[in-house]
């Protein structure tokens, strides 16, 4: 049952995106699709990170072609995020716990522009465009679990220091694949 449902929020987009309904539209859309699924996630099956781990990354969904990308994130307390972009579109919603997210503008030239954090907490969504200006750090800060739904398959991003600039390309962690949750 929810294997269908995330197979069809990546496909419902897919099929969007193709026929040409603008990404906003996109995002709104997914945005209330994402807060549907929270409904259908059960935190149980989810390998949850142990001690000092990094949060841990599970695939729920991915169009083969595309690379529109369904993951859910488990986090412990206290874990955070490099500071990174995307590179594409995304949408994140929280469906269990706390997160806190810090985002910047990728100006011209350094320091990079910090914009006004947000808590998410159970419920909230948010959203990017595929600007390739948008920059965010998350921090847990209670043991958490999100759904992020993007307009890529997220295999390597930017990393940065946000007062000098410098930017570094790294590979993203591995995803349990579907079905290994
Ligand atoms: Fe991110």
């Amino acid at each position: 049952m929810n294997q269908r449902r995330y197979d069809a929020v990546v496909q419902q987009q897919v099929a969007d995106l193709a026929a040409g309904v603008s990404l906003d539209a996109c995002l709104v859309s997914a945005r209330a699709a994402l807060r549907e699924l929270a409904g259908y996630v059960d935190a149980q099956q989810l390998r949850w990170p142990a001690g000092a781990e990094t949060y841990a990354r599970h695939l729920l969904a991915r169009c083969p072609t595309t690379q529109v990308s369904l993951f859910a994130v488990v986090w412990r307390r206290g874990q955070i995020s490099a500071v990174h972009d995307h590179g594409t579109w995304g949408v994140v919603t929280v469906v269990a716990g706390t997160l806190f997210e810090e985002s910047w503008t990728l100006g011209a030239a350094p320091p990079l522009t910090s914009r006004p954090p947000v808590s998410l907490t159970r419920g909230q969504v948010a959203s990017f465009s595929n600007a390739p200006t948008y920059v965010h750090r998350v921090t847990a800060r209670t043991d958490a679990l999100s759904l992020h739904l993007y307009g890529d398959r997220v295999a390597s991003y930017h990393v940065f220091d946000p007062a000098t600039g410098a930017r570094t390309c790294v590979d993203a962690q591995p995803a349990d694949p579907p079905g290994q949750s």
